[in-house]
Parts: structure tokens; sequence; C-alpha cells
């Protein structure tokens, strides 16, 4: 069985194909870049429009469009307008081939590519990018969302906190290449609330402190220590919780080393696996929405043309989960 994936939940659209060995055969993004400051909803979703096509055409220069028998696509979370768009072009597709759709959730759809990526089997997933930052875990026959940030997304907090400092874009990036060569530690506001997380009073500690002239390298190792320990902190937590026995770190953060060195740290101490798919599989792409379509539709899952209306706000525990065997439970 081969599947093809469209993610286009925010301002990237992505193309992936994927057989039901796991095999990927195409795996393509392409970003939007706003010329201003922020991602205007309409114009993501014209970037898309166009994008879309750009890509199904080089992958259908990898694998013919008679190979494909099933069509994925992101359902939700995300921005309507992306979303309608990514959910047009997969119906127009599925249609015009005349071969099943599935429409998945984003955030599952991380976990499950992870897995498949890693020798992770049921682990606690920390899911930290621009837009989401969560800790997942496979529980009671559902995923669920142990613990979030209650206000802004790591990711969201680093690349604003870049900008105020005039640095390029992705600005998580470059907070970390000054962190590197910070050594004094500047105290920030540390905020968990139980198994949740808030940054935007950190954020903005920040950007005074380096308005004040601190250095920009004690700045930045300070705020990715602090907002770093506050997202080990809540991964603990839930592990003593849920009791798994393996963490994986995924989403655009994941290239962070500092992170992953903490988180290494807490799982040699908490005596669990640690695991990071490798980059391509981390950040946003086609191949995990094609992989959770698989999924699904092997494991009984179909689903009508009038199923396939976005979900916005489509949390992790509305997907029923057909495809994780009962021993696994
Ligand atoms: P999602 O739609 O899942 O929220 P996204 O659109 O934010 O995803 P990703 O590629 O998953 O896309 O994540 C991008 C984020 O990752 C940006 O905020 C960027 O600054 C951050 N990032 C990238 N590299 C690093 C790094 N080395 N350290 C910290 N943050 C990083
Ligand atoms: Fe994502």
């Amino acid at each position: 069985l081969i599947c093809i994936g469209f993610e286009g939940t925010a301002e990237k659209t992505g193309v992936g194909i994927i057989n039901s060995k796991g095999e990927v055969l195409f795996n393509k993004t392409i970003i939007y870049t706003p010329p201003v400051q922020g991602i205007h909803p309409r114009e993501a979703a014209d970037h898309h429009a166009e994008t879309f096509v750009k890509l199904l055409k080089e992958a259908l220069a990898v694998v013919p469009l008679e190979k494909i028998d099933l069509v994925s696509f992101s359902l939700g979370p995300g921005l309507g307008p992306s979303l309608r768009v990514t959910a047009t072009t997969a119906r127009a597709l599925s249609l015009s081939i005349n071969k099943p759709i599935i429409g998945v959730n984003h955030c599952i759809s991380h976990v499950e590519i992870g897995k498949l990526k890693t020798d992770a089997v049921d682990p606690l997933t920390l899911y930290v990018s621009g837009g989401n930052t969560q800790v997942l875990a496979y529980t009671g026959k559902k995923y669920r969302v142990i613990g979030e940030t209650l206000d802004i997304a790591i990711g969201n907090c680093l690349d604003q906190f870049a900008r105020h400092c005039n640095m390029p874009h992705p600005g998580g990036v470059y907070v970390e290449k000054y962190a590197k060569n910070g050594n004094k530690f500047i105290k920030l506001p540390y905020t968990v609330k139980g198994m949740d997380i808030s940054l935007s009073g950190l954020l903005t500690a920040a950007m005074k402190k380096y308005d004040s002239k601190e250095r920009i390298e004690d700045v930045c190792h300070s705020l990715q220590e602090t907002s770093f320990s506050m997202l080990t902190e809540i991964t603990e937590r839930a592990l003593a919780h849920t009791n798994k026995a393996e963490v994986m770190l995924v989403g655009g953060v994941a290239a962070n080393n500092r992170l992953k060195e903490m988180l290494n740290v807490m799982c040699a101490e908490q005596n669990v696996d640690f695991y990071v798919p490798e980059r391509e599989f981390c950040g946003d792409n086609g191949a995990m929405i094609a992989w959770l379509g698989i999924l699904q539709y092997l494991n009984g899952k179909r689903m009508d043309l009038n199923d396939t209306k976005p979900i916005s706000n489509y949390r992790s525990d509305m997907v029923e989960v057909n495809w994780i065997p009962e021993e696994n439970n």
C-alpha cells in the first residue's frame, strides 16, 4: 500500500509518500516566509495553494500517480485557511484518482513517525516547535496531552526574542549559537504550574535584560537554561504519572543540543530510554501525515468525503486509536 500525505496546518506545506513497510519514497517541505513579521492566515493559504501543486508534480515524478493507493492529509489542529487549502488539495486528488481519503491529527503524526524512525515503542513525547509545546502520551486507549504551554510555544518564544535582538530567522538556531558563549546565569521567571508551563513572562523579562545591556550571550544562555529546565521538569513529572519507559523529543526545537543534553541527563537519572528522530522527521513533513494515514487505513478506518472538514482545534484525545495493539495498552 502506498500513501501520499499532505501537511499544511500552518505556514509550511509538505508532501510525502510512504509505503506500508514504512519506506519513505518522497518527502519535501516548503516554508512560507512572510515579507513582514507574523503569518497572515490568508497569505499562508495562498502560498499553500501554489506550493502544493509544485510539490505534487515533484512527488509524482518520483512515484507515478497509478501507484498511489491512499490519500492522507492533516485535518487539524491548525489555521483555518491553511487547513482548508490542504483538505481541498487532498479531496481533489482523491476524487480524481478514485482512491480513499483519510484526514489525520497533526500532533499524533509527529509521534507515529517518530516511533517509526527510532526504536521507541510507547514513548512519552515532548513535542516542541514554533506553534506547539506539549507532552503527549498514549494512555487509556487515547493519545493525551499530559502537559502543555499555557501561552506561547517554546519555538515562538525563542523566535520572538531573537527578532527583538535583530537576529535572523529561525531565531532558535541563533539563540543556541549565542548561548554557547554565555557564562553568567541571569535569573529569569520560571513558571511551572502542575503539568503546564508559561513562557510569555520569561520572554518579556529576557527582552528587558537585553535592553538593559546585559551581554546577549548571557541572556541567550539564561533563556535556554530557564525554559529548557521547565520543559525537562514537566517531562520528568509526566514520566512519574504515566510510568512510561521511554522519552521521545520531536518538533523543530528538537534540533537544539542543549535541550537534548538536559533531557538525556534526566532520562539517564530516571533510567528510561531517550530518542530523537533525525531532523527530517522532527519538523512538520508530509511523510508523517502519510504514515498515520496508512496506520489508520490498514486498521479499518474509512472516511467519507463529508468527514473531511478541517478541525482547527483537533485535540489528540478526539482521535480513536485503532492501530495500537491491545497488549500495548
Ligand atoms: P508546528 O506547525 O509543528 O508548530 P513549526 O511550523 O514551528 O511546526 P518546526 O520546523 O517544527 O516548524 O519548528 C520551527 C521552530 O524550531 C522555530 O521556532 C525555530 O526557531 C526552532 N528551532 C530550529 N532550530 C532550533 C535550534 N537549534 N534551537 C532551538 N530552536 C530551534
Ligand atoms: Fe508540527
